[in-house]
């Protein structure tokens, strides 16, 4: 097939090898439908002399097999395409992480030491990369065709999309999400980089780790003076918490993942934890989604405590 897009991620040959055979597939059968429309509307036109008795014959060879070899071509079909999205959808466990911050009308990345770019997107060429994404304002969705890689960017929520990117180069990133007067110019650029080049990138930072700049905001926020160790102030505490499973106020026990987080911090009185009193203040509209990100990376930092036992936080 002719291509006016670049291949240029591990998706793209396979997701335009898919839809080439579904462009096939379909033309044949659209063709095929046509064909036999036209033909009939010639044999049978008004005052022709065609049989119009109408006769009464089956054929099972030919019913059968016009019902099963379409049925199994979109059969085969809808395997390949599962098969293709599982694949899209399940991260390798060493994609690297990179968080995006989509807000109108811009795309925020920070890299895992902590340095941080806009409207560019800096990538190692044949390193898995996975993206954690989240909208400060409205859904945003982030898409690079060359890499045949979309997924929407919405507010209060964590969403992933992973692709090794397999030739250098400059690659245009558009928002395909209708999200406001200047959705249109929410562009940026993939960059796809030696794996070397990356690395030197990412050394000629200055910026803080994000564990490092989510310690600042924890105390210029004003969380550490409940939620430190030894606070003297009965606030669950934080050591250990990620992943660990929690048990809330109203009843079930949920796993402190991403999601779980970052909702205790911008909306804490919709879960919590068993045992505590409702008393820490919501931090929606006085926190940015990037800052929330710099918490979560202090508080994935920080390890159980020696005091702590093995799923306690489970028992609390
Ligand atoms: Cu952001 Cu459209």
């Amino acid at each position: 097939m002719i291509r006016s897009l670049p291949e240029a991620s591990n998706f793209s040959v396979p997701i335009d090898r898919m839809f080439d055979a579904m462009l096939v597939l379909c033309g044949a059968v659209a063709l095929g439908v046509f064909v036999v429309m036209f033909w009939f509307c010639i044999k049978y036109r008004h005052g022709s002399d065609a049989n119009r008795e109408g006769r009464q014959s089956t054929k099972f060879g030919l019913e059968i097999s016009w019902t099963l070899i379409p049925f199994l071509l979109f059969v085969g079909m809808f395997a390949w395409s599962i098969n293709l999205w599982t694949l899209l959808r399940t991260p390798p466990a060493d994609a690297k992480p990179i968080y995006v911050v989509a807000k109108q009308w811009m795309w925020k990345v920070q890299h895992p030491n902590g340095r941080r770019e806009i409207d560019v997107l800096h990538v190692p060429l044949g390193v898995p990369v996975r993206l954690i994404m989240t909208s400060q304002d409205v859904i945003h969705s982030f898409y690079v065709p060359d890499f045949r890689v979309k997924q929407d960017v919405v507010p209060g929520r964590y969403t992933a999309l992973w692709f090794t990117a397999t030739k250098l180069g400059s690659y245009p990133l558009l928002c395909s999400e209708y999200c406001g007067t200047d959705h249109a110019a929410m562009t940026g650029t993939v960059k796809v980089v030696s794996r070397e080049d990356y690395r030197r990138w990412l050394d000629e930072s200055t910026a803080l780790p994000p564990a490092k700049q989510g310690r600042q905001l924890f105390v210029q926020f004003g969380c550490s003076g409940c939620h430190d160790p030894g606070s003297g102030i009965r606030a669950p505490d934080l050591r250990g918490l990620y992943q660990s499973r929690v048990k809330l106020a109203d009843g079930p026990t949920v796993t402190a993942d991403d999601r779980y987080l970052h909702d205790a911090i911008m909306l804490p009185n919709t879960q919590r934890v068993a045992g505590y009193a409702p008393i820490m203040p919501t931090y929606q509209s006085r926190i940015d989604e990037e800052d929330v990100l710099a918490l979560l990376a202090y508080i994935k930092s920080l390890e159980a405590g020696p005091s702590q036992q093995e799923g306690e936080h489970a028992q609390r």
